[in-house]
């Protein structure tokens, strides 16, 4: 009997989907040599190299495929194990983990909250992060739920949609255009600079494909991560901003920002509630669904 462990074959897919010890050490937040050390351990009681040094790159070998192809069917069993006693647990002993698009953050933890009130024994996991690191989360099955723009097409996902999402270009109030009573048209906006977000983030991606199909090129010069930073950027005279509605109830109240009347604006886009097909539900989690599709968040 070969003696492996679950814990050489979860280093050994990671190390096969990067094919990289350096990535997988990162992702793992293991040292390279522990990973190394993993993998020969793994290879030497399987008896066959999985993996082959070409030039400078790493390439699985055929048993390397072979081994990649069951470590996933094992992988997933494991999961389905956990799901299935997780439903034994009912509500209030469930667990979940749900991830959220940053923007979408500032609208899910009010019905997070009411959930929790609720049901205040479920464990959840929350993982705000971006649209491309959600993206990457749902094609590995990395987590339960997803709130996000945009779904994906090149996954098998159920989405359903939960909430408008207007989009609005943000200026500070002594702005020449937030000053103009009567709406800014697309052309002015071209000699303006705008804070936009990073690569990989869901608004981001609306703007460049907004502003693309209304014909206008934009020049951003400053890139940031967070939708926090791109408001305090514009507040402090930095440039225009492009963000979710939804992230400036408090600078619209405080007038701190304004939103600017613009020719075709908002743009709205909805958010969807996401998970892969196929993909057991614990019942705590089909419960967080049914909150979130009944909008329990509040009536912005
Ligand atoms: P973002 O996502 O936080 O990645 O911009 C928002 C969205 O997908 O609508």
């Amino acid at each position: 009997m070969v003696h492996i462990t679950f814990r050489q074959l979860q280093v050994f897919e990671t190390v096969a989907r990067h094919l990289s010890v350096t990535r997988a050490a990162e992702e793992l937040h293991l040292t390279q040599p522990a990973v190394s050390m993993q993998i020969k351990q793994f290879e030497s009681a399987i008896g066959l190299p999985l993996f082959e040094q070409v030039g400078r790159r790493k390439f699985l070998t055929h048993a390397g495929h072979t081994m990649r192809h069951y470590s996933r069917l094992m992988t997933q069993q494991l999961m389905e194990a956990v799901e299935a006693l997780e439903e034994l647990k009912g509500i209030e002993g469930g667990h979940f983990k749900v991830s959220v698009a940053s923007t979408v953050n500032y609208y899910a933890t009010r019905i997070l909250a009411n959930f929790c009130r609720e049901y205040p024994t479920v464990r959840i996991n929350l993982d705000v992060t971006n649209r491309e690191e959600l993206l990457r989360q749902l094609e590995l099955n990395e987590t339960d739920i997803v709130l996000m723009g945009q779904p994906p097409e090149s996954l098998d996902v159920v989405a359903e949609p939960f909430k408008d999402n207007p989009l609005v270009i943000i200026a500070p109030p002594g702005h020449r255009l937030a000053r103009r009573r009567k709406t800014v048209s697309l052309a002015e906006l071209e000699g303006e600079t705008f804070i936009t977000r990073e690569e990989g983030s869901g608004t981001r991606l609306a703007m460049e494909r907004s502003f693309e199909d209304y014909g206008i090129s934009l020049s951003s010069k400053i890139e940031l991560n967070s939708n926090e930073a791109i408001k305090q950027s514009v507040e402090a005279g930095l440039g225009l901003g492009f963000v979710s509605a939804h992230t400036l109830e408090l600078e619209l109240e405080l007038g701190r920002l304004k939103v600017l009347k613009v020719e075709g604006f908002p743009i709205v886009r909805r958010w969807y509630i996401v998970h892969r097909c196929g993909k057991r539900l614990s019942v705590a989690a089909r419960e967080f669904k049914a909150c979130v599709l009944k909008g329990s968040g509040g009536s912005r």
